[in-house]
């Protein structure tokens, strides 16, 4: 890793024993242990309603602002993708879709694009399933790419989540934590590089 990036690693669920969380959580770890600086955020921390352009226009609610500042102060994200219905969860579009939207009459916040322009994402994503919640990367990789982020192209789906992770939701295959470990070095390598330009 050539300098110290801030990476963010967050779930698209908030279920008490989500897979993805835990997915999030080793692999704060992991990348913890490659030296990078960890910032590992919970969805249901953040008090946002479902979507609502009439809503908006009431004004933004104070947590969208917080969620935008956290995403943009990061050039580097790791986002853990549940598949429901061959797709991502609609708390993650939801989450998207309002930390994207310009905030009328706030200088800050006018460009929509300014929290995700330029971010490096790796995807990751867990299903109790054989194919361990890959379609919802391929339907999130599109979205990404909209907002004008760079996909790391190393990704990882991990299957059979329910026996994936032991007591303490450590990875118990070290095939698996490798595979974490390589989108992780990719992300951190290829945000270092990007750096400067990111949030521009
Ligand atoms: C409405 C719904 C649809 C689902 N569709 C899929 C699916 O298409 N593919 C899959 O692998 N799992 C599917 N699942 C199972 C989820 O992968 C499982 O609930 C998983 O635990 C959700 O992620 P989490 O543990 O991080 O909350 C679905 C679950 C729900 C509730």
């Amino acid at each position: 890793m050539a300098r110290m990036t801030q990476l963010l690693i967050f779930a698209g669920s908030t279920r008490q024993q989500s897979f993805n969380r835990k997915l999030a959580h080793a692999t704060a770890a992991i990348a913890r242990d490659a030296g990078a600086q960890v910032t590992l955020l919970e969805l249901s921390d953040f008090n946002i309603p479902l979507y609502n352009a009439d809503l908006e226009a009431q004004g933004t609610p104070a947590d969208v602002i917080r969620l935008k500042e956290v995403l943009w102060q990061h050039p580097a994200w790791i986002i853990c993708s549940p598949e429901y219905n061959g797709s991502y969860t609609a708390l993650l579009k939801n989450t998207i879709d309002w930390a994207s939207s310009p905030v009328k009459g706030n200088p800050d916040w006018q460009d929509g694009g300014k929290s995700f322009r330029g971010k490096v994402v790796g995807m990751l994503s867990a299903s109790p399933g054989a194919l361990g919640g890959l379609r919802s990367q391929s339907h999130l990789a599109p979205l990404l790419i909209n907002a004008e982020c760079w996909l790391a192209p190393k990704a990882f789906a991990l299957g059979s989540a329910g026996s994936a992770f032991d007591d303490n939701g450590a990875l118990l295959q070290q095939t698996h934590s490798d595979r974490v470990r390589a989108v992780v070095d990719q992300v951190l390598w290829a945000a270092s590089r990007l750096q400067p330009a990111a949030g521009q």
